[in-house]
């Protein structure tokens, strides 16, 4: 059987790691997210890291290359042989033309909000830097105690990246640079209201994606 590959795209802030996070654990397939792999080798002081800070915190894209580079090695791993979640990539034409190379995607969920949505919720998205639980002061999921994580107690931070002037940055990046995959996927889109609760955008998820399962199993 082939590898199931669901790709998450959308505006930032859309939630695409929030419903990859859900998907991935109904899936049990790992969610891998390009930018969760850049963060962790800026925290880790990695060369890849040192180079590619100043472009993530200004709001900028990482290169194709670069991009497709950390996504291949990650995808070779043994864990991903059944198939997997990608979360932000790709982001160019250049990037979906690259996975071709090695994956084939089969399907594509369109979390669609506006860019009002996406500055509201990005402002207001905190983290725990200790167990990377994300929280939203306005939206959800709220914290429990006034800016303090749920489990760990202790104070959320928020990305160097989802300052105003960087979010307006990487969602003018997205209009230009992102959006023309709607036209190149149009075969494997699926678009989903993004501004509905969480557990709503993931139910319509689930329906397309239980969807697709069932055609492969027919296809057999
Ligand atoms: P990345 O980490 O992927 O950031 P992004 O694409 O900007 O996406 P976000 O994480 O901002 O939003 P999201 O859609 O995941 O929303 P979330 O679930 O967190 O990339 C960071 C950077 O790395 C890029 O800018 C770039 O520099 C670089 N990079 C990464 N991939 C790259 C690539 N392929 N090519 C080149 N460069 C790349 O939710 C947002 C907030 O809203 C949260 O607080 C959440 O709690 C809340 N929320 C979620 N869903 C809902 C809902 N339904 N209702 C209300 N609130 C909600």
């Amino acid at each position: 059987m082939s590898r199931l590959i669901i790709c998450l795209f959308g505006p930032q802030g859309s939630g695409k790691g929030t419903q990859a996070k859900i998907l991935s654990q109904k899936l049990n397939l790992p969610h891998i997210s390009t930018g969760e792999l850049f963060r962790l080798a800026m925290e880790n002081k990695t060369a890849l890291g040192k180079q590619v800070e100043e472009t993530i915190n200004g709001g900028q894209l990482v290169s194709d290359e670069i991009t497709f580079g950390l996504l291949k090695e990650r995808v070779a791993n043994l864990d991903c042989s059944e198939g997997f979640v990608l979360d932000g990539y790709p982001r160019t034409i250049k990037q979906a033309e690259l996975l071709n190379q090695c994956a084939t995607v089969s399907k594509v969920i369109f979390i669609e909000i506006s860019d009002e949505e996406a500055v509201k919720r990005l402002s207001s998205r905190r983290h725990c830097p200790q167990c990377g639980a994300i929280y939203n002061l306005y939206t959800a999921p709220k914290p429990a105690e006034d800016e303090l994580c749920d489990r760990c107690k202790i104070k959320l931070a928020q990305r160097a990246d989802d300052a105003e002037e960087s979010v307006r940055e990487r969602l003018r990046r997205y209009h230009a640079e992102t959006e023309p995959l709607i036209d190149y996927y149009q075969d494997k889109i699926v678009k989903i209201n993004g501004e509905q609760t969480i557990e709503r955008v993931a139910d319509d998820i689930a329906k397309s994606v239980g969807m697709l399962q069932l055609n492969q199993m027919l296809e057999q």
